[in-house]
């Protein structure tokens, strides 16, 4: 079996009622946004958070679920939805998913609005349905990620990014909303603060793991779905490039921050500088330091006690790192 189809054995049932009421959730009386909204639903992406969520809950749970637990999820979903939206107009790109692209299609102007709509839907599932604990969770997730964002735009103006910095920004951008998904799944079915603290912890070291494996990407050659080696072009500083500034010798470095200040669309010397960064270790530091954020998720987990769903938790944290997009 393959290892997705393993991982959702335990949450089958779930996931697709799920997807039911993720596609229900989105409705509007808008006809252009009815035919955007059918344009995603139809593009679907991984669903790792919704998988995450109810993976979580059934673990502390002894495998229950409830009507919060789903919301929770669609919750999450219509934001991540609404956060890749605008990331494309951010770093204008043209694909995702394997197709164009909201920004590429309808332009941004549209796809800033739509990302909105998404937005203020997933807000609302929470606020019509009383559920202000998840509310709250989700809303410092939002915040971070506007943060994280921000932040990678103000460190890319002035190229002065350290390890430090890239981490926060990973964090922010990313590894929170991840984080989200965790604490909500254990909060959904009312575990413990401990517990749902102990949750969150655990997304964010697989979300730092993910979002390194996706600036990985970007470095590669495989096809995932949307473009890679823009992030240099975007001037996204990223940790294999900030490893090789820091491992190569004052000319080097010279070279390739002049090259992404100034060059970064050139295509030529953007390959150039991803070559530079391959020679210099880049990806290996990377890909050991994201190995170690993995280590530090599956470690958590040893608190738990054998389950179909922690067996699922474990392969989850393993395909974060091996998947193929
Ligand atoms: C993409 O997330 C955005 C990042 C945080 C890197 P996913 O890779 O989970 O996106 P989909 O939903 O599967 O397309
Ligand atoms: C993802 O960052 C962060 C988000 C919160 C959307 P990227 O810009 O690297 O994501 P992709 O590679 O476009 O999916
Ligand atoms: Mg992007
Ligand atoms: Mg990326």
């Amino acid at each position: 079996m393959k290892v997705v189809a393993q991982i959702k054995q335990p949450i089958v049932k779930e996931m697709e009622l799920f997807e039911k009421k993720f596609s229900n959730s989105m409705t509007s009386k808008v006809a252009l946004l009815n035919r955007i909204t059918h344009y995603i639903v139809n593009r679907k992406g991984k669903q790792m958070r919704p998988m995450f969520i109810f993976l979580v809950s059934k673990m502390v749970s002894e495998g229950l679920v409830n009507e919060r637990t789903y919301r929770g999820a669609s919750v999450i979903e219509l934001i991540h939805t609404a956060t890749l939206v605008h990331d494309d107009v951010v770093d204008d790109s043209n694909r995702r998913r394997g197709f164009f692209s909201i920004n590429a299609l309808w332009k941004n102007k549209i796809a800033v609005l739509v990302g909105d709509y998404f937005l203020s839907k997933g807000l609302l599932l929470s606020i019509d349905n009383g559920d202000f604990d998840l509310l709250r969770i989700i809303s410092v997730a939002v915040r971070e990620m506007s943060e994280g964002e921000l932040l990678q735009i103000e460190k890319a103006r002035r190229l002065d990014i350290t390890e430090e910095i890239y981490y926060e920004i990973i964090r922010q951008k990313t590894a929170t909303l991840i984080a989200a998904c965790c604490a909500m799944g254990a909060q959904s079915v009312n575990a413990s603060e401990e517990e749902v603290e102990r949750m969150r912890l655990f997304g964010e070291y697989i979300g730092m793991a993910f979002q390194i494996k996706d600036d990985l990407f970007d470095y590669g050659e495989t096809k995932i779905g949307k473009p890679t080696g823009i992030d240099i072009k975007e001037q996204k500083m990223t940790l294999p490039l900030i490893y090789a500034l820091n491992h190569c010798s004052k000319e080097e470095k010279k070279w390739a921050i002049n090259s992404v200040k100034n060059h970064n669309k050139d295509k030529k010397r953007v390959k150039e500088v991803i070559a530079f960064v391959k020679k210099t270790g880049g990806l290996e530091y990377a890909t050991n330091q994201m190995k170690a954020y993995q280590e530090k998720a599956l470690e958590l987990l040893k608190a738990y006690p054998q389950s179909t769903y922690k067996d699922s938790l474990e392969l989850m944290v393993n395909y974060v790192i091996d998947r193929k997009k």
